[in-house]
């Protein structure tokens, strides 16, 4: 027997980056994400004869390639009494570890495939709460369209909701993929680090207030002001790892670049915003009207660049 799950990816409009507990990953804030139909993660569950063993895009990973996914399976199997060996095969349709939240539609992905394969009945809120030890952006991935994650102060008082699983809102997604490599400094690590930045609190202090202008502004369908305060709340986690003890940044030439290309087009009267992760891709927030004109100009300005064009996806699907 085999149980297959497919979750999608999400991008943060008001990012997670700092953890309260980071062996349950209680986030230090709140966050919201849109889920994007385009990235997804397809992960089975089955019997292992004697050992867990880890497969990704058909690749059996090394010991240490699989770590991180082991020692959730281990933490899963632990929680629930169960003690069979299993096999993990995941195929990721997002690159791996780039600032593209793979870990995001990983580990919703995988708690919902042990949670079937055990007929476990946990509702969405115990499989967001679930997915979430295995990565916080990753208890959003189990709804579509816009998730809140509410920080919480605990196990039981942290996951996320949807705010709204069918939007209507004319928004999409481009995804500037500049350098699709995976990163040096994993989100885990970077978001610790950057917990030494001087402007750390005073960003924290700001999240209740940023999250609720967003909530209203999606409640408003307001693309404007979602487009720059998703650009703000992005610019202010980079600013933050900027000025973090020591410092560093996911940013590369590229990427400045290409903010700057969105400036310029913003000044030409083309409406689009950006918003960036842990990793140098930028994530272009437009609307329909203006989608193939952005592509158009990132295609010319940047040679061969691969570019995404998302829209809102589901939350986890099902597919034996
Ligand atoms: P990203 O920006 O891609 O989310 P992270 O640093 O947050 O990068 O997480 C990347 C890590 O997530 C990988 O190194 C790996 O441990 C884990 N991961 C990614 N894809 C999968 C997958 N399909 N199955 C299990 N674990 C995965
Ligand atoms: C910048 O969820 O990948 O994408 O909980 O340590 O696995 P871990 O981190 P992860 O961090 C995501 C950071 C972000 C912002 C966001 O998705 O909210
Ligand atoms: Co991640």
């Amino acid at each position: 027997m085999k149980k297959t799950v497919r979750a999608h990816t999400n991008i943060a409009l008001i990012k997670y980056w700092g953890k309260a507990d980071a062996k349950l990953r209680l986030p230090l804030m709140s966050s919201l994400s849109m889920t994007l139909n385009a990235f997804y993660t397809d992960t089975s569950i089955s019997k292992a004869i004697d050992k867990d063993i880890f497969y990704l895009n058909k690749k059996r990973q090394t010991a240490q390639q699989s770590r991180r996914v082991l020692n959730y399976l281990s933490l899963l199997k632990q929680k629930f009494d169960i003690n069979d060996h299993l096999i993990v095969e995941s195929i990721n349709h997002v690159p791996t570890a780039a600032g593209l939240a793979s870990s995001s539609s990983a580990f919703a992905a995988l708690a919902a495939a042990f949670c079937k394969y055990y007929d476990i009945n946990a509702n969405p809120t115990e499989l967001s709460r679930l997915a979430r030890i295995g990565s916080g952006s990753a208890s959003r991935s189990i709804f579509g369209g816009f998730a809140i994650w509410q920080k919480g102060n605990s196990d039981e008082s942290s996951y996320a909701y949807p705010l709204d699983e069918h939007p209507q809102m004319d928004l999409r997604l481009l995804a500037i993929e500049l350098n699709t490599q995976q990163k040096k400094i994993s989100s885990t690590r970077g978001m610790q680090d950057a917990q030494s930045s001087p402007f750390f609190k005073p960003w924290l202090k700001r999240n209740e207030f940023e999250l609720n202008q967003m909530i209203n502004a999606i409640k408003n369908n307001d693309f404007t002001t979602l487009g720059e305060l998703a650009e703000l709340n992005a610019n202010e986690m980079h600013a933050i790892n900027l000025t973090a003890q020591p410092e560093f940044t996911y940013f590369e030439p590229e990427t400045i670049r290409a903010i700057k290309l969105v400036e310029q087009l913003r000044q030409e009267g083309i409406e689009c915003y950006y918003t960036i992760d842990a990793g140098p891709n930028l994530k272009v927030l437009s609307q329909l009207r203006n989608v193939k004109d952005i592509i158009q100009r990132f295609s010319s300005e940047f040679n061969n660049v691969k570019i995404v064009n998302a829209s809102f996806g589901p939350g986890i699907t099902y597919l034996d």
